[in-house]
């Protein structure tokens, strides 16, 4: 009878024991990251574009990302876009001119950019191109990658961006001869990018909410998600068609069904 107590108590020694490594294990090979599950305008399926957030995110996206990020696939006449940013032809055409110069081939020189350009590419201190970033880091979510966070939570690449610009912790170190500054939403701990925004890196216009940091990463990460997918408002709403296309076309069916086979069953019934 001990005998089999013992066994029991060494076996569930050793149970307990296994899973604290495993779980030990498993914390190290996480790569644990902060994202904030932020409610954006477009979310959902009746949710569409904020203009005036996507203008404010625009003026982000000039006057501090441009810096060192290009949008080499944004054309810049999408900006005149009803569900996007929605300027008018004359406020592209200037947006352009005054704020990107493009190399011309045939003049073979520099102009200023018209609204059939895209924007420039910049790849001067090697940061990636913003233009489908959105959707690209659109897949950091959930345990492992499992994609649990944006079925379930609609969180996706716009709560990547808000979190990384909000995400410095202060820290940083150098490494190799490169600074590397600590955040808490960038994979791994620690990126290259010196904090963009602060808060106050811009003056929004009258009426507009006060820039701080939270407002500036949230209005930049919604101009993002545009830029990466500017037709969102139009893809959600051919799907709402099609569901209520289905759905008359079902009623239909059914009412067609019950009339083909009404004699049948009446005559089923005699029997
Ligand atoms: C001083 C130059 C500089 C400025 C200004 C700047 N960035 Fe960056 N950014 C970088 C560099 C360099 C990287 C690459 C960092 C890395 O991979 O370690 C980067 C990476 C990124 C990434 C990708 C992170 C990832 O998951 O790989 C995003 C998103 C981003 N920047 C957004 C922005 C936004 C939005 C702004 C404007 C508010 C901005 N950046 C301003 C230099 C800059």
């Amino acid at each position: 009878m001990d005998r089999t107590k013992e066994m029991i108590k060494k076996l569930a020694l050793s149970a307990l024991l296994a899973t604290g490594l495993a779980g030990g294990a498993h914390a190290a090979g996480e790569v644990h990251q902060e994202i904030e599950d932020y409610d954006f305008s477009f979310e959902g399926p009746f949710g569409s574009y904020d203009q005036a957030q996507l203008q404010r995110g625009l003026q982000i996206y000039t006057q501090v990302c441009s810096g060192c990020h290009g949008l080499q696939y944004v054309p810049l006449r999408a900006l005149g876009d009803e569900s996007g940013p929605g300027y008018s032809d004359a406020e592209v055409r200037a947006y352009a001119q005054q704020n990107y110069e493009v190399f011309d081939e045939d003049l073979d020189d520099y102009r200023p950019a018209t609204p059939t350009d895209t924007f420039p590419a910049n790849d001067a201190v090697g940061a990636p191109d913003l233009s489908l970033m959105a959707k690209a880091r659109a897949g950091f979510h959930g345990p492992y990658g499992t994609g649990i966070n944006q079925l379930v939570k609609g969180m996706g690449g716009p709560e990547y961006i808000a979190s990384l610009l909000t995400g410095y912790t202060g820290e940083q170190m150098e490494q190799a001869g490169t600074i590397l500054y600590e955040n808490t939403a960038f994979p791994g701990g620690w990126i290259s990018m010196a904090p963009p925004l602060y808060g106050e890196d811009v003056s929004y216009s009258e009426g507009q909410p006060e820039p701080t940091l939270e407002q500036e990463a949230q209005d930049v990460a919604a101009f993002l998600m545009w830029t990466a997918e500017p037709k969102m408002m139009a893809r959600k709403q051919a799907g709402l068609t099609g569901v209520v296309f289905l759905t008359l076309l079902s009623v239909l069916l059914y009412l067609t069904n019950k009339r083909i086979w009404k004699p049948v069953k009446r005559k089923a019934d005699e029997a």
